[in-house]
């Protein structure tokens, strides 16, 4: 069963009030494993990852939000002045209010905190969510990600799972910022495998294997 746009969490006052991100939700058919939160790239929406996340993590709780800032009508997770030159209060804004509907939806849906698995624009603000607001998430797939904050504050990430895949040939991440990034998520506690592909911006099945075997390795959540 695949549900859109119809979940409502319930407010203080016992009323029921939509969630604040159109999104899809697939409820787990292993309830054994992590849920995933999918994070479309630019000009991407909420039905995109579905597939892929399926294969990566199959029988897994799937949710999968589409971003609220519109490029020229292309979904996106936070506003950029140019490629890869980023509105930082906007990532900081969006992306609490991105932990805001993990939260929400959590309480919706009776989730676990989930994994993220977000594709460039969707792996910086996933990337965002892991500095900023880092008890979201139990970890994250970081896809071509690149640093989304300058001066990230000085959280702890306590041993919080990371895998990033970056592309050697990727033309939109120059390879030493996703370094960098790498190195700031590592600072702050995460066990971040970084692994270079042989790969540009878009995804490759080598992606997909590593992002497969990593996701098996995780701890699966523990029986109520
Ligand atoms: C971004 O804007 O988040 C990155 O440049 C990746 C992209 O969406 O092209």
């Amino acid at each position: 069963m695949i549900t859109q746009h119809t979940a409502t969490q319930h407010t203080a006052t016992g009323a029921r009030a939509p969630l604040s991100f159109t999104h899809r939700y697939v409820p787990a058919t292993n309830p054994a494993t992590r849920p995933l939160l999918l994070l479309h790239g630019t000009g991407g929406d909420e039905n995109d990852l579905l597939p892929l996340g399926r294969m990566m993590a199959p029988g897994a709780a799937l949710l999968s939000p589409r971003g609220q800032v519109s490029e020229a009508g292309m979904p996106r997770f936070f506003r950029r002045l140019a490629e890869g030159v980023f509105d930082e209060a906007d990532v900081a804004r969006r992306a609490g209010e991105l932990a805001d509907f993990i939260a929400a939806a959590r309480a919706a849906y009776g989730l676990a905190a989930p994994i993220a698995v977000g594709f460039s624009n969707g792996a910086n603000i996933a990337a965002a969510v892991l500095m900023l607001r880092p008890e979201a998430l139990a970890g994250a797939v970081l896809l071509r990600a690149m640093v989304p904050l300058s001066q990230p504050p000085h959280g702890a990430l306590p041993a919080t799972p990371v895998l990033m895949l970056s592309g050697r040939m990727d033309p939109i991440v120059p390879q030493d910022n996703a370094q960098r990034l790498a190195g700031l998520l590592a600072e702050r506690g995460a066990r971040v495998e970084h692994r270079h592909l042989s790969a540009g911006h878009g995804l490759t099945p080598t992606d997909m294997t590593a992002a497969q075997e990593w996701l098996a390795a995780q701890a699966v959540v523990p029986a109520a």
